[in-house]
């Protein structure tokens, strides 16, 4: 089934100037970036979009890195776009993570995990709708 899902490059990635590198694993596996922008996320916005995550006692370490340099939020679409960017993306400690996904390559420890997914629909829509509007999004290919 055709999907969209959130994607962020996490600071710790953009500051290894690896943006291109890991949209180009999306796009080699078939996904497309349908919308894209580089943003450096205030406290609130971290915050608010990690807000799930509230009483977890890395959520304050977690928004402090979030908020650290900026990120690439972009939407992700194609066939089973949530399952197919969180095996790319492989397990959120990049320790656990197979060989050559963007965690193995590219992440420093389970907090600067290089990249964020969606895990879900609902929460892709909720999480697009959270970066973009309307008019940022073309319709569905
Ligand atoms: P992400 O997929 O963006 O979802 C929540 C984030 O919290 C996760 O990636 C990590 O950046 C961070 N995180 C999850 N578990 C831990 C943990 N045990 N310690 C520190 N950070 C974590």
């Amino acid at each position: 089934m055709k999907e969209r899902t959130l994607s962020i490059i996490k600071p710790d990635a953009v500051e290894k100037n690896k943006i291109g590198a890991i949209l180009s694993k999306f796009e080699d596996a078939g996904l497309r970036v349908v919308a894209a922008k580089r943003l450096h996320l205030t406290s609130e916005q971290a915050g608010a979009f990690y807000a799930v995550h509230k009483e977890r006692p890395f959520y304050g370490s977690l928004c402090e890195f979030m908020t650290s340099g900026p990120v690439l939020v972009s939407v992700l679409e194609g066939e089973n776009a949530i399952a197919r960017n969180r095996e790319l993306m492989g397990a959120t400690d990049p320790a656990k993570a197979a060989d050559g996904t963007i965690r193995k390559l590219y992440a420093t420890n389970i907090e600067r995990n290089a990249v964020h997914g969606s895990d879900a629909p609902e929460t892709a829509r909720v999480e697009i709708g959270f970066f973009f509007n309307g008019l940022e999004l073309p319709p569905m290919e």
